[in-house]
């Protein structure tokens, strides 16, 4: 049984990993130095790491790639990916190469409009509420001016506050629906800031209201928080190419447009499927995120209600084949941002803004719904050809090696051995410990 423990936030970080050895490992000094090992030598850069979250300990590394190759309206991208899992870059990599001589990717935002709301009870008459709302709005608008000055000077800020009902769904349940233009930042802090304003002077505004208080019915406010479900802030990504010239392998353009085109066919019609489907998406997807320090709990959770908004768990991509061209594309609702966030303060997401030349959020936007649409075509055309195992076990060949702490000689042999031979955990377990046993 471990003790709970009070105040660890206020001890330094030495304390806090001599608790944790002390408590969770025995005092054995091993698991401080596996902490301490990926500490970095530069103190600043050290401590600029420890302050971006809490009870900081140590440095979690994620391998960062980049896939090149990645024509997108004719402007070619070498996208960094920050992802733990083999065969995703090479994937990334290997569509990008696909596309490249087919004329690229083509990507268009279709709308940027993100929104919040403001939560609140009421269980007077709706007229009143209404009639107040109407009166009030010019005042809750103008109550944020301030909090808005810069964002409006960028062409940016509030776009409009709605009364909704939403008793249907919960008895007593209203909001307000605020829609904003955040233009290059992701907007969490403006949009909540916006929220929290908007909701205060809402409530003070009820107190003063006749009808409530006559009726003894005010509204009161729950919470005042942004959404993550952003269906009007989307990007399009999408590939067509002739038919004929799809050919992978021995297989005709034909025959592999029709496979790639029921499998997604497939994964609209059955959520399992689906499910899997969209994991290969969000695998380039938050690859990218993570490489441009944005929130990838947001576009996830965002990503997977937009998925499932006709009520049906469903695939996030599109393929079709007309007059013998084939078309494959996917729309995302994306709220990302260039500026704000770890965008400046994370030198890696420095670089990997560096490497896409700078882009603005929109350009984000295109770059990583087209990372998506690369990561599903790739997988699809494993999965409708070869199957998944034969590039995924190849590239997972140097984890298998690693674990089982091969030589450097080892793993050149084993290298050399399964470009002809299909790779699984058993048999290369046996071939190194055949090779072990030679010797
Ligand atoms: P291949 O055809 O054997 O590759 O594909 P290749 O050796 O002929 O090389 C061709 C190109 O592929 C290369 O061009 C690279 O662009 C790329 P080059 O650089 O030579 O000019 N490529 C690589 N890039 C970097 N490092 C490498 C590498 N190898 C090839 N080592 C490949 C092999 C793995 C790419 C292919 O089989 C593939 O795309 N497989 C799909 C893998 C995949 O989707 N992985 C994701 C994990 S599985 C999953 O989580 C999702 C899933 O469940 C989703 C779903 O069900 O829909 C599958």
């Amino acid at each position: 049984m471990k003790n709970p423990v009070s105040g660890f936030s206020k001890l330094t970080k030495t304390e806090k990993i001599n608790w944790l050895t002390t408590h969770y490992f025995e005092g054995n000094i091993s698991a401080k130095n596996t902490l301490e090992q990926y500490w970095n030598t530069n103190l600043s850069l050290q401590k600029l790491h420890d302050d971006f979250i809490e009870n900081t300990i140590s440095n979690y590394y994620l391998p960062l790639g980049v896939a090149p190759n990645f024509l997108i309206n004719d402007t070619l991208y070498t996208i960094p990916m920050v992802i733990e899992e083999s065969s995703v870059v090479a994937a990334a990599s290997n569509a990008a190469k696909f596309w490249l001589e087919k004329g690229g990717f083509k990507a268009e935002i279709i709308s940027t409009t993100k929104n919040g709301q403001v939560h609140f009870n009421y269980f007077g008459n709706f007229n009143d509420l209404q009639t107040f709302f109407n009166e009030t709005k010019p005042a809750l608008i103008s109550g944020i001016e301030t909090l808005q000055t810069n964002m409006k000077k960028r062409g940016g800020g509030l776009i409009d506050i709605t009364l909704v009902d939403s008793t249907k769904k919960l008895e007593g349940y209203y909001q307000l629906h605020c829609t904003f233009e955040t233009l290059d930042a992701m907007g969490a802090n403006f949009i909540n800031s916006c929220l929290e304003t908007i909701a205060t002077i809402f409530e003070s505004k009820t107190q003063e209201y006749t009808p409530f208080k006559i009726s003894e019915k005010t509204p009161e406010i729950v919470m005042s928080i942004l959404s993550n479900f952003v269906p009007e802030c989307t990007v399009k990504a999408s590939v067509s190419c002739p038919v004929e010239s799809l050919t992978v392998g021995k297989i005709s353009g034909q025959v592999f447009a029709e496979k790639l085109t029921r499998a997604v066919a497939i994964a609209k019609a059955e959520p399992r499927r689906a499910v899997t489907h969209n994991k290969g998406i969000m695998n380039g997807v938050d690859a990218v995120i993570l490489a441009t320090g944005n929130d990838f709990r947001a576009v996830e959770a965002g990503v997977h209600a937009f998925a499932a908004k006709n009520g049906n768990y469903s695939s996030l991509t599109h393929a079709a084949i007309e007059n013998g061209i084939f078309t494959f594309w996917i729309e995302l609702p994306l709220a990302l941002g260039t500026v704000g966030g770890l965008t400046s303060l994370h030198p890696l997401v420095k670089f990997a803004f560096d490497l896409l030349q700078k882009p603005n959020a929109k350009e984000l936007m295109k770059i990583v719904a087209v990372a998506g649409l690369a990561q599903n075509f790739a997988a699809l055309k494993s999965l409708v050809t070869t199957g998944i195992q034969k590039g995924h076990m190849k590239m997972h060949l140097m984890n298998i090696l690693n674990g089982l702490n091969a030589t450097s000689t080892e793993k050149e042999q084993a290298i050399e051995h399964y470009k002809t031979n299909p790779v699984s955990h058993s048999n290369v377990v046996t071939f190194i410990s055949n090779l072990r046993d030679i010797k």
